[in-house]
């Protein structure tokens, strides 16, 4: 079995029953399913091999802000992926999981002096260019290193995409990518620079991009820039056309695949470059879950609050984003309906999960999965409320690894310390 289930009445994790994983490792914590993640990847270079010949297949670069666990990236490497990093922690990472540095691209609009040398240093295929100064920080920096900076330039292309306004990231008013007259202005600077090669361009225009038609919009866009751009002399070599392939939460009438798949035939593989993806959420998000129990079923006149272990601090998209995530017991699963809301200890009104969310009826110790938590769930979890990390396991059939442990008290308050000179 891959991912999660129910069998003989309990929710598993590929074949270990979710009870079995809660006894041995506590609560909460995040439960992933090696074969949710690999038959992801698989997914996503099927349709494009039914899509684009042999020779011109695209370079998958996970987006590793969605799930960086060196496991995870292990896992996704052995696929056959390159990495999308943001920064030089994503870089480390990477090479640590043993990725190809000339399977790495670099993103982000605030790309500092030490992030930028230690690429250059490591030999990454490219820099995503998201502003002028930028361009000229990173010819700055690879002359003194006497190394080559391969970029493209993000363009903005003025599209809105996003599964909610906070991660969509290519309308003209958004930090991301340049306009198309800078762009032109990146490629002439490039040209005159000592250590800056140009290959082409990149876009991203959001995450959970489920407004059908804004991929399309946004690549239709490419074959116009690109065709002036080489009347102007430029080389494009490159398209990175970025991530942002969403993923059911709820139910979702989403995007398919092979319609995706089918532009990307359609529109960019005409321009005879090298294609470049950066999906994240799709190949982790539905892949984890967030294990947590039940402490206490508090009633009051006109609300059932179902208070569990985990917490904002744990998984924070539904109180950031007011994301939906489906919510259910390991056991008892067929119990008579009733009205909760989820919470969480912390101090807050928005430590919150789902309000009024119809479940089987539950009592205090019962165990509950929050879904769709492999994609942005851990990776934002904080020490709020001075709550340790939750531990993250892999499954994997049988299998099960503890890929990162609980943190402890020690490592939370221990690199704290109270100055001599306080209370003197
Ligand atoms: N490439 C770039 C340049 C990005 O900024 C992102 C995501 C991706 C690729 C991957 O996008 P994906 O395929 O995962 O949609 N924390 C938010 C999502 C933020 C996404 C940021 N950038 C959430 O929990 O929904």
């Amino acid at each position: 079995m891959i991912g999660f289930e129910e069998k003989g009445g309990i929710l598993h994790a590929d074949d270990v029953p979710l009870t079995q994983i809660a006894t041995e490792f506590g609560t909460p914590a995040y439960v992933y399913s090696a074969g949710a993640i690999r038959g992801q990847y698989e997914a996503l270079a099927l349709a494009m091999q039914k899509a684009l010949p042999p020779e011109r297949q695209p370079l998958l670069c996970y987006a590793c802000k969605a799930n960086s666990n060196i496991a995870v990236l292990s896992l996704l490497k052995g696929c056959g992926s390159g990495l999308e990093i943001v920064s030089e922690g994503e870089l480390r990472r990477g090479l640590k999981a043993g990725f190809a540095p000339e399977k790495i691209v670099s993103t982000g609009v605030g790309k500092q002096a030490r992030e930028i040398a230690a690429c250059l240093e490591a030999g990454i295929h490219q820099f995503n260019v998201e502003s002028l100064p930028e361009l000229v920080h990173i010819q700055k920096i690879a002359a003194e290193m006497n190394k080559t900076a391969h970029v493209v330039f993000r363009l903005n292309p003025d599209v809105t995409g996003g599964g909610h306004h906070k991660i969509s990231t290519g309308r003209k008013r958004d930090k991301f990518g340049l306009g198309r007259a800078d762009v032109f202005k990146g490629f002439e600077m490039a040209a005159e620079m000592s250590h800056v090669q140009a290959h082409g361009l990149s876009i991203h225009i959001g995450s959970q991009v489920f407004t059908v038609d804004a991929f399309r919009q946004a690549f239709e866009k490419l074959p116009g820039m690109v065709g002036e751009l080489r009347a102007a002399g430029h080389v494009i070599s490159r398209l990175d056309i970025g991530g942002g392939f969403p993923i059911i939460y709820k139910d979702e009438k989403l995007l398919d695949l092979s319609a995706y798949a089918k532009w990307v035939g359609d529109i960019i593989l005409p321009l005879e470059t090298e294609i470049i993806m950066e999906p994240g959420r799709y190949l982790v998000g539905n892949a984890g879950v967030l294990l947590s129990e039940t402490l206490y079923i508090k009633e009051t006149n006109d609300r059932s609050f179902l208070v569990i272990d985990a917490a904002m601090n744990d998984l924070v998209r539904p109180t950031l984003y007011d994301a939906y995530h489906g919510i259910e017991p390991v056991e008892n699963r067929d119990a008579p309906k009733k009205l909760y809301d989820v919470v969480g200890p912390i101090c807050e009104t928005g430590d919150t999960f789902s309000i009024d969310r119809t479940l089987p009826s539950m009592k205090p110790g019962a165990l509950v999965v929050i879904r769709s938590a492999g994609a942005y769930g851990f990776c934002m979890a904080s020490n709020y409320n001075t709550r340790p990390m939750p531990p993250e396991i892999l499954i994997d059939g049988e299998r099960v690894a503890v890929i990162r442990q609980r943190q402890s008290y020690d490592d939370l308050i221990g690199p704290e310390h109270i100055p001599e000179w306080l209370n003197r």
